[in-house]
């Protein structure tokens, strides 16, 4: 199991937060637009970057990552903020979407498996409107 985030203090955080379990894990900090992985997953669970990318060229790198980094037959789990979710995050902008939408982004190669809508409390008592979809990779 892998865990990615641009940021090394979300990373050394959720290592922490782990403890003994930490070694199972490998640690990347990387952009997911730039990262080169080397070997490909059975699941790839995306919580709430892929929102973070505004610019249709990001989108696609993600995507091309997406491909290398998922086996044929594998599934990802992608939340971002639903429609009726913030214009915003940690005072970024974000890219809201329901399952046409993420469906769309994410191209080719993918069938939808399920989508649901969900309110996530956050740690400051905030309710936002997050979206969870799933899609399989198709077969080769
Ligand atoms: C809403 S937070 C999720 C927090 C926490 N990682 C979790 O799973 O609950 C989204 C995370 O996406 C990370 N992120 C944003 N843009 C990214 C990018 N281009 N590449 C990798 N991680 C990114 C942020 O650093 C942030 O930690």
């Amino acid at each position: 199991m892998a865990v990615l985030d641009i940021s090394a203090q979300a990373v050394d955080a959720a290592r922490l937060r782990l403890g003994a379990s930490a070694g199972a894990v490998e640690w990347i900090v990387a952009d997911v637009t730039t990262w080169q992985p080397n070997t490909a997953y059975d699941i790839w669970h995306d919580r709430a970057a892929f929102h973070f990318l505004t610019e249709r060229r990001d989108r696609q790198a993600y995507v091309e990552r997406l491909r290398t980094a998922l086996k044929p037959g594998g599934h990802a789990i992608i939340a971002s903020f639903a429609l009726d979710g913030p214009e915003r995050c940690s005072g970024l902008p974000v890219e809201r979407y329901d399952e046409g939408r993420l469906v769309a982004a994410i191209g080719n190669g993918f069938r939808l498996v399920e989508a649901h809508r969900r309110l996530h409390r956050t740690p400051w008592g905030a309710a936002q409107s997050f979206q969870y979809t799933v899609l399989q990779r198709d077969h080769a």
